[in-house]
């Protein structure tokens, strides 16, 4: 393996601090595999599949390094990517085609969380909420089904319902700043935690656990990770967030419930190479999935990077790892039949 290819994203002028941030991400990934003694090209990624095929091959890549978050097509086309590269018979990291379809559209995801048995909060889509006999009462927090990053989640990201027709029409209303299609979740108040893995020798690893800490008195009103918490350094709610990797003295049973958690996911969505599990802990202690990420963000500041700092583990040996997990993927090269 002499030459790897990055295939990103190119945000344009008017993206916001989450679709820059793949430069940064990029920027990072790009050094890490120069110290690693590899020579580095990048190819954007555009939906003229063709043309991106192109690039590609004329980069004569021995592997990919794929960080394609959607870019112009949203958050709906980011399975393109690894399609792509599957169809080429070029070798790539991360999650697959399939993979990555499951986990990225949230509400396939619950399927497959549900049909592997693994807790996630109760949820409603659309065409449930307006069929007959649809019932929902409580606080629900309305989520995209595609897009990532808490696009579209404000201060309002969980209301109070008493009805079905409330909640519809909720999710009517906000589905343009969400992508486009928008369902509701069940507001889970507890703890909320992420779990990073990263592939090795022996498999899949789960990193120290993170716990998202909501302070202050803005916490009091909302307790969600929404957009500015994310993105916006200036704002109260991005102050009022951190990360903590300090569990308490009577977590250890809540750790082994994480751990396992996590790597159930693994299993049941196919990942590879790197992925991150976001939880939320119902009251009786049960860690339920609202979040399954396939490529975390890899950024010097994301939430996987503090994973691995506090697992005392380098940048470029996770990138390496990364790559070896892309490189041994079951099933690749895929053998085709003639027709
Ligand atoms: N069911 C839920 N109950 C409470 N908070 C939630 C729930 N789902 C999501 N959140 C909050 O919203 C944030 C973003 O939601 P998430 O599902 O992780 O989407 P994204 O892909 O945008 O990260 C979470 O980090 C969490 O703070
Ligand atoms: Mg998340």
């Amino acid at each position: 393996m002499k030459r790897a290819v990055l295939l990103q994203n190119r945000p344009g002028p008017g993206a916001g601090a989450d679709d820059r941030d793949t430069l940064v991400q990029a920027a990072a990934v790009r050094k890490a595999l120069r110290t690693l003694g590899l020579d580095t090209a990048s190819v954007p990624f555009t939906l003229d599949l063709p043309d991106t095929a192109s690039a590609l091959r004329g980069a004569a890549p021995d592997v990919v390094f794929n960080l394609v978050e959607g870019g112009e097509g949203g958050g709906r086309c980011i399975h393109y990517a690894p399609a792509l590269l599957e169809d080429m018979g070029l070798p790539f990291t991360g999650a697959g085609s399939s993979a990555m379809a499951l986990s990225s559209n949230k509400l396939f995801a619950k399927a497959v969380l549900r049909a592997a048995g693994i807790p996630t909060p109760d949820w409603r889509a659309l065409a449930e909420l307006e069929g007959p006999g649809a019932s929902a009462r409580g606080r629900y927090i309305v989520k995209s089904v595609w897009e990532h990053a808490s696009i579209g989640l404000g201060d309002d990201a969980a209301p109070l319902v008493d009805c079905a027709g409330e909640l519809c029409a909720l999710l009517r209303q906000r589905a343009p700043r969400m992508g486009g299609e928008c369902f509701a979740e069940r507001y889970v108040e507890g703890r909320e935690f992420n779990v990073a893995l990263l592939d090795g020798p022996g498999g899949p690893e789960v990193l120290p656990l993170a716990e998202m800490v909501f302070d202050g008195r803005w916490a009091e009103g909302s307790r969600v990770l929404g957009y500015a918490a994310k993105w916006e350094e200036d704002s109260p709610a991005y102050r009022s967030t951190r990360r903590s990797f300090e569990l308490g003295p009577n977590d250890a049973a809540l750790a082994e419930a994480l751990t396992r958690t996590a790597l159930d996911c693994w299993r049941a969505f196919g990942l590879c190479g790197y992925a991150r599990v976001d939880v939320r802990v119902d009251a009786d202690g049960t860690p339920l999935v609202i979040d399954v990420n396939a490529n975390p963000c890899l950024s010097p500041d994301g939430g996987f990077r503090a994973a691995l700092r506090q697992a005392g583990l380098g940048f470029e040996e996770a990138v390496m790892r990364i790559l070896r997990a892309g490189l041994s993927r079951p099933g690749f090269p895929p053998t085709r039949k003639a027709a």
